[in-house]
């Protein structure tokens, strides 16, 4: 091996500075915030990053930079994507956990908030009331992104459109089917459905649709959002059939009225035979077996369930560079 061949066989390395975004310096509290050519162009960073990495080259866009995620739920998929996504960026993320921080409790939200963005570039928030992503958004003069409320959970949506770009062609003309709970990953659907122009039927019991106003506000901007209350005939010819757990965390004391409600909603392998040719199943997990679906469901050659948690990693990096960088 000659030096020459030793120095083009290091990684290459990205250095900050490298994406260029409309976006720098902004929040993302909802996917409502977003166009649709912001919405693509976090996508396309995101898949950028995620080839050259793949590749075998360094994208070290964030370097010696700090975000903070602040958790008051639990979490496995943001929790450590966020980490491991500021690592990969040649960054840095705490973990501040509410049991230790006590917003509201030991210190107000505005104080933590003010805090914050003396020592950090960038906070992620999942908290239970939106409304507390919102007031950390409007006091810190750094980005903050909304890693899931009781309301939304567009990092979610980021990471499944990712998925749906890279199992079909053409996300125009998609037809969507969420089954379940009209709940904080419905809304953020309903707004990705708005964005990318997919259309979106939600099959729900009644009493659990998604909230009225949000529904009507994307159907008044153009958005195609059918609700049913006959989830075997919503399947039918599905390009994508979507569902999630139907206890959210916070809503735990409902969980036996909601077993009750939600009976016939469970997806089993054989709902799969109705969707499209080419359809697949997703799911934002964690799973609750023999509730929302079946485990051979989220195991079945037509579920793309695992690639929609690693592009949590992939769309979030996109994302923090967009916002940071
Ligand atoms: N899908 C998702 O947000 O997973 P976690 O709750 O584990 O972060
Ligand atoms: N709707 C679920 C999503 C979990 C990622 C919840 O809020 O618990």
């Amino acid at each position: 091996m000659t030096p020459s061949d030793t120095v083009l066989s290091q990684p290459q390395s990205l250095a900050q500075g490298s994406y260029q975004s409309s976006l720098r310096g902004g929040d993302l509290v909802s996917l409502s915030d977003l166009s649709p050519d912001a919405f693509f162009e976090i996508l396309d960073i995101a898949a950028d990053i995620k080839q050259r990495v793949k590749q075998g080259e360094q994208v070290h866009a964030l370097a010696g930079k700090s975000l903070a995620m602040l958790f008051e739920k639990p979490s496995l998929r943001t929790r450590s994507t966020f980490d491991v996504g500021m690592f990969q960026l040649g960054g840095h993320a705490v973990l501040l956990d509410q049991q230790f921080v006590g917003i509201g409790k030991r210190e107000s939200l505005r104080d933590v908030a003010s805090n914050l963005e003396r020592w950090f570039d960038g906070i992620m928030a999942r908290t239970f009331a939106h409304s507390t992503v919102e007031m950390l958004a409007q006091h810190a003069h750094v980005p903050v992104i909304n890693g899931l409320t009781d309301l939304v959970h567009p990092c979610q949506l980021l990471a499944d459109y990712l998925t749906l770009r890279e199992t079909f062609s053409d996300l125009s003309g998609l037809h969507v089917v969420f089954v379940g709970d009209g709940n904080n990953v419905v809304h953020s659907h309903i707004y990705a459905a708005l964005l990318a122009g997919t259309t979106l039927t939600v099959a729900c019991p009644e009493g659990y649709e998604p909230h009225a106003d949000i529904v009507a506000a994307a159907r008044d901007k153009g958005a195609t959002i059918n609700i049913s209350h006959d989830p075997r005939d919503a399947v039918q010819g599905a390009d994508v059939l979507y569902t999630d757990v139907w206890t959210s965390m916070g809503q735990e004391a409902e969980t036996a009225a909601r077993l009750e409600a939600f009976a016939g909603y469970t997806v089993t392998a054989d709902w799969l035979n109705d969707l499209a040719p080419t359809g697949v199943f997703m799911h934002d997990l964690p799973a609750h077996y023999g509730e929302e679906c079946t485990e051979d469901v989220l195991y079945s050659p037509r579920s793309v369930v695992f690639d929609q948690a690693e592009n949590r990693l992939h769309a979030q990096k996109g994302l923090l560079v967009a916002l940071l960088g």
